[in-house]
């Protein structure tokens, strides 16, 4: 379907036309006097310089012949010489009608869908997961789901940091703690046991120890370089060992992510590509890309335009280990090899955008990917306390993601309990997803690449700019359609009318926006275009609410009109939601 502002614009051009203008002159925007009117074209006032006329003349002229129009029910030129315009209820009846009946409400999905990479998540096993990671995952998926609803095949893919330092330093430590376990033993030639000598909290202990004795200790850090090396060059032992880690970390990331209702289509991580390193390594030097500095390997990636210092892209260390950015460049390597993507879209937190920038440019420079490959970087900025510092627990420690959720399940838990008399058990499911919902939209709302404020009282109001209040709209219209098949009528059998009120013609009218909303939150990868998107609804839709008896409405035909529209509203509003990756109770 096109976009509503398209076949306005349209219609506006065929009047400029008419009255002897250049048509491109007839362009309509949404009014920025919605007071005054619905929409508006300034067209004649970049008229008046072509046709040295006052713009009012040319105005005039266009208002004039649109007195007949099938979409608008007034256009009218005001001095200087806007046209404001007004669309007839027929039209925009009509074309919610047409919406309703499509498939995804009239959003065409494109001829050649792109194939697209998202790198999002990027945990770091054996650590657990804190609130640092929140953003990665929740902007991730969502970029990820609204690409998908434009049409495009997306390949979200989780990029565990499964290989560096911090394996040797857990290796390590196990061996000072448990040296007599076979994985030491280099005469060892038997099947390693099944079960990993370690749990989860276990692990996550490990890791902090081994890493704060390495920063005191130099001798210890020469022990856990050692082990990464070893490991890195398969020792048997030790291979098995960082199979146990992997698992053990992954099944505890796995609970994570679906709590979150987060999903990874890929699995792979930094080690996936350990293989693709050396061979990478080698043509970058033969075809003359990488130089030796200061013993490094390196690519330099400046470009005469930059007006800061873009560092040299640095390959393999002085002593020939790889890097961050070693496993980043073969791992595009990889994924142009096995999935050929059109597009790669990382999520990361933009502290590293100038290290993303040094890895885009030296793959183009190496000719890794295509010239026509799109990289993109969504850096998203720090999640804040109250006190406007990044947010930690109130111990002043980095709070576990685990954790936040808890609390803020409870929180509500207890919200709901002392609301309404849900039972129990449902009570528990309904805090979990308006828990979910007050999180996500409290980040997606912002522009991911700004700091915010973590402020949980917020988030979890039932009214303002918050999920629960999203929720809280769904909800209440799904009560209202319940009530209706209660009367023993179809909601089904519904149809949309032309609008009776001004407060419907305003939710029509911001319904009918969702094409364009749409589109524009993948084009500028922005979740909070669609959160800006249903808290405007959402508003229409409760005004709209407060102004009119449905229910008691005694016109069968009208109230029918109603309900069709209101089942359409309860749809945007559920696809939007889940294009944020949260989802509505049946009642809160
Ligand atoms: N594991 C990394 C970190 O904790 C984030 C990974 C981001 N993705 C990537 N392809 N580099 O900083």
């Amino acid at each position: 379907m096109d976009k509503l502002l398209d076949v306005i614009s349209a219609e506006m051009k065929n009047a400029f036309e008419a009255a002897g203008y250049d048509r491109e002159l007839g362009k309509v925007t949404v009014s920025n006097r919605p007071d005054l009117c619905e929409y508006q074209c300034n067209g004649a006032m970049a008229g008046a310089k072509v046709y040295h006329k006052a713009p009012i003349m040319i105005a005039n002229d266009v208002a004039a012949g649109c007195a007949d129009s099938k979409v608008f029910s007034g256009v009218e030129a005001v001095n200087p010489g806007f046209l404001n315009i007004k669309l007839k209820e027929e039209f925009i009846g009509a074309y919610l009608k047409e919406m309703a009946a499509s498939e995804k409400f009239g959003l065409e999905s494109p001829e050649k869908p792109l194939k697209i990479v998202i790198d999002y998540g990027g945990p770091n096993v054996a650590k657990p997961l804190h609130v640092g990671h929140l953003r990665s995952a929740v902007i991730g998926e969502s970029i990820k789901r609204i690409a998908r609803y434009n049409g495009h095949e997306v390949i979200g893919d989780i990029h565990l940091g499964d290989w560096g330092l911090q394996m040797g330093l857990i290796i390590t430590e196990l061996k000072e703690r448990k040296p007599e376990l076979p994985y030491f033993d280099e005469g060892f030639m038997g099947e390693y046991p099944e079960e990993a000598p370690f749990t989860i909290s276990e692990l996550e202990e490990i890791y902090p120890t081994a890493s704060g004795k390495s920063k005191e200790d130099p001798e210890y850090k020469e022990k856990a370089m050692e082990a990464t090396f070893k490991l890195q060059n398969g020792v048997r032992g030790y291979r098995a060992l960082w199979n146990h880690i992997i698992s053990v970390s992954v099944a505890d990331l796995k609970k994570n992510y679906e709590n979150l209702n987060v999903e990874f289509d890929l699995w792979k991580g930094e080690s996936d590509v350990h293989d693709v390193i050396p061979g990478m390594v080698e043509y970058m030097k033969k075809e003359g890309y990488a130089h030796e500095s200061e013993g490094a390997l390196v690519v330099d990636v400046k470009e005469e335009t930059d007006t800061k210092e873009i560092p040299p892209c640095m390959i393999l260390k002085s002593d020939g280990a790889s890097l961050y950015n070693t496993t980043d460049l073969a791992t595009i390597k990889e994924r142009m090899e096995k999935i050929n993507p059109d597009h790669i879209i990382y999520v990361v937190d933009k502290r590293q955008e100038l290290y993303f920038t040094q890895v885009f440019r030296c793959a183009r420079k190496t000719g890794l990917v295509k010239p026509y490959t799109g990289l993109t970087f969504v850096g998203f900025g720090t999640m804040n306390g109250k006190d406007g510092k990044p947010f930690k627990t109130r111990q002043g420690g980095v709070m576990r993601l685990e954790n936040l959720l808890n609390d803020i399940n409870e929180q509500m838990y207890t919200k709901i309990m002392n609301n309404h008399e849900v039972p129990e058990e449902e009570a528990r499911e309904t805090a979990k997803m308006v828990a979910l919902a007050a999180i996500k939209y409290g980040d997606l709302s912002n522009q991911a690449s700004k700091d915010y404020i973590f402020d949980v009282e917020r988030f979890t109001s039932f009214e303002g700019d918050t999920g629960p209040y999203i929720l809280y709209t769904i909800v209440r219209i799904k009560s209202i359609l319940n009530k209706y098949r209660a009367l023993g009528k179809n909601v089904e059998d519904t149809d949309i009318r032309k609008p009776q009120g001004e407060a419907e013609k305003e939710l029509m009218l911001s319904i009918a926006g969702f094409i364009s909303m749409m589109q524009n939150a993948w084009e500028e990868m922005a979740p909070h275009k669609v959160c800006a998107y249903i808290y405007d609804l959402a508003n229409a839709f409760n005004h709209f609410y407060h102004e009119t008896k449905i229910l008691q409405e005694e016109d069968e035909e009208k109230q029918a009109g109603y309900i069709a529209l209101l089942k359409l509203t309860k749809e945007i509003l559920e696809t939007c939601i889940d294009v944020l990756g949260f989802a509505a109770p049946e009642r809160m």
